[in-house]
């Protein structure tokens, strides 16, 4: 590779990852505020991972057949021999945290909820990177029905915040019991269609027959129109547990679609597994902005000695960003300043750090180019982000201990002292 090709592929961010910058800096952080709000009012706390675990969390945790695990994970070998990923998702994380701090203990069960960065290794495309982010949700040590329905209702009023028309999909995988079961089932179906799948579905046939129900491949969705349901092979608990989670969901008014295809792609779940999805303009094609599940056998394939039963679910921020209608995340902290802070030579220069001071303690936020000495270039700056006042501060102002404000608009000036400024610049509107 030329040293000038190399220095420009090393000056772009990698494939998959991005820079959030202007406006959507400020609407991921309107997101993560948001939904942070509305978990809170819902019983949720906050926690905080690490970005790196020991890679056998989710080789365990999610499962060695999953397309997560088998292609997607960024693993690293640290100095001291150390296996290690960047976290692909975050729920085999949290329970390694319950385990490891024993939350057990704690009344239970734990309602958290977390965010941040995640890293999976596909290919990117819309809606698709290596760097995604997530919001999640996860309520661990209770088996109930309700709380796969709280979950599922707090992940839809934070979705509702984007305006746009949201549909909960939801389906039942059963217990371990049922998925032994219909396992056997799913494998005699498709051993008797084997001619009609695609190569590929074949492959997964002997490590996961699950995922083949979930095959973008046009010949196996075919076959699948005929493929056995779950559903007529659930035993009575699974069938109580899943018409319990529905009753809430009629309760709340939470609107859903059953849909006896959704497995979704990671090998914890049991019972209850839902997806939050949108669809284009036209209609057409559907979008996954979240989903998540029950997951009560985790803690054991992980290692833990007890049944830990939990429910909980992930939401794409990145996925969420771009559908949703303007102006639908705007953090508290960003405002829109109402003053152009002007100041002009040497003197004016050293005391307009105070009169910056002074506005911040009153919560008055300002733009400025303290670099720049000339009014014109900085009167012309004002006028170009749309701000409605300047507060001018020369040499004169500068030994009087006054301010000019000026209305950009109709032009109007006043001089103000400094100690009155606060108090003036209140009136305006
Ligand atoms: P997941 O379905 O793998 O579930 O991811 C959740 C959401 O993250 C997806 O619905 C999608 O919106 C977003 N997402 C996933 N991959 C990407 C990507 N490469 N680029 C952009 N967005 C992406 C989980 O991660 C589970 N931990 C959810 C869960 C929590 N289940 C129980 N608790």
């Amino acid at each position: 590779m030329s040293a000038a090709k190399k220095t420009k592929d090393t000056l772009q961010a990698p494939k998959g990852m991005r820079d959030f910058i202007g406006d959507n800096f400020y609407t991921k952080q309107g997101f993560y505020e948001k939904a942070q709000e509305i978990a809170e009012y819902y019983g949720f706390s906050g926690i905080e991972l690490p970005i790196l675990e020991h890679e056998d969390i989710f080789i365990k945790g999610v499962g060695d057949n999953t397309d997560i695990v088998e292609k997607e994970m960024y693993s690293l070998k640290t100095k001291g021999g150390d296996k290690l990923v960047m976290r692909p998702e975050g729920t085999a994380a949290i329970m390694r945290s319950y385990i490891e701090h024993g939350m057990g203990s704690l009344p239970q069960p734990v309602f958290l909820y977390y965010g941040g960065p995640f890293f999976r290794h596909e290919r990117p495309q819309k809606g698709r990177y290596r760097q995604l982010y997530q919001f999640g949700l996860e309520i661990i040590g209770s088996e109930k029905a309700v709380l796969d329905a709280i979950t599922i209702q707090t992940g839809y009023q934070i979705l509702k915040e984007t305006g746009q028309d949201i549909t909960i999909k939801i389906n039942t995988l059963g217990d371990s019991e049922v998925r032994k079961e219909y396992l056997k089932k799913l494998k005699a179906f498709y051993r008797k269609n084997s001619k009609r799948i695609a190569k590929k579905d074949l492959e997964r046939l002997s490590t996961n027959p699950m995922r083949v129900l979930d095959s973008k491949e046009p010949d196996t969705i075919l076959v699948n129109e005929n493929a056995p349901t779950l559903i007529s092979t659930l035993n009575d608990i699974s069938k109580k547990h899943f018409k319990s989670v529905l009753e809430y969901l009629d309760a709340a008014h939470i609107p859903y679609e059953i849909d006896n295809t959704l497995v979704r792609g990671l090998d914890y779940y049991a019972h209850t597994v839902f997806e939050y999805v949108t669809y284009d303009k036209d209609g057409n094609s559907s979008l996954a902005l979240g989903g998540g599940g029950r997951y009560d056998g985790l803690a054991k394939v992980m290692g833990h000695t007890k049944d830990v039963p939990a429910v909980g679910l992930g939401l794409g921020v990145d996925r969420i960003m771009d559908i949703a209608k303007e102006g639908s995340f705007n953090p508290k902290i960003r405002k829109k300043p109402k003053f152009f802070f002007i100041q002009i030579g040497y003197e004016a220069k050293g005391k307009a750090f105070n009169i910056i001071e002074i506005l911040r303690k009153k919560k008055y936020p300002i733009k400025h180019s303290l670099s720049k000495n000339n009014l014109g270039k900085q009167l012309g700056i004002a006028e170009s982000l749309g701000i409605p006042y300047a507060l001018i501060f020369g040499k004169k102002e500068a030994i009087d201990s006054t301010v000019i404000v000026r209305n950009m608009k109709t032009r109007k000036q006043k001089t103000i002292p400094i100690e009155e400024l606060a108090d003036y610049i209140k009136t305006l509107k």
